[in-house]
């Protein structure tokens, strides 16, 4: 599995989740279906984008929303499979994801919070600028990814895994 980025993405966001895209594990979203038309590393690298383009404007810790944002879903298996505890899948999977992330990567209390609240009203309240973030953008994002209209950096291919 292999990732190609385009020239023109910023080398500064690149740097800030550098670890994360260069690992075989975590490339391996590219295998699940997300939002209909997308998979799910392509619906992860948008949501980190685009919450590192926020947080910049705003002023707010861009490479914790980018990394947390790359993060929300690290979930190796499908959302259509039943969950260990019996939850349903929208309160199970973020957790999921935050004990994934902490297993192959270094993970800030402020990223853990942010994955772990990413779904919210459906689950614990964001409790930070940056969970808030990441938790808007998934949002815009699914809505987006589900009209099948290209967002962030899948617009022009800018991000492809093959
Ligand atoms: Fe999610
Ligand atoms: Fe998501």
């Amino acid at each position: 599995m292999h990732i190609t980025i385009a020239e023109d993405v910023a080398q500064e966001y690149l740097a800030d989740v550098a670890d994360i895209l260069g690992d075989k594990d975590f490339l391996r979203l590219s295998l699940y279906t997300h939002h209909q038309w997308t998979n799910r590393l392509m619906h992860s690298v948008n949501v980190s984008y685009l919450s590192w383009l926020i947080a910049g404007r705003l002023g707010c810790d861009r490479r914790s929303a980018a990394r947390a944002g790359l993060l929300h879903d690290f979930c190796l298996y499908d959302f259509a499979d039943g969950t260990p505890t019996g939850e349903h899948q929208a309160f199970y999977h973020p957790k999921a994801a935050a004990e994934t992330s902490q297993r192959h990567f270094t993970v800030s209390d402020k990223e853990r919070d942010a994955i772990l609240s990413h779904m919210f009203p459906l689950g614990p309240v964001p409790n930070s600028r940056e969970a808030w973030i990441i938790s808007m953008a998934d949002k815009l994002c699914a809505t987006v990814e589900v009209c099948r209209i290209p967002i962030a950096l899948s617009r022009r291919n800018r991000v492809m895994v093959a």
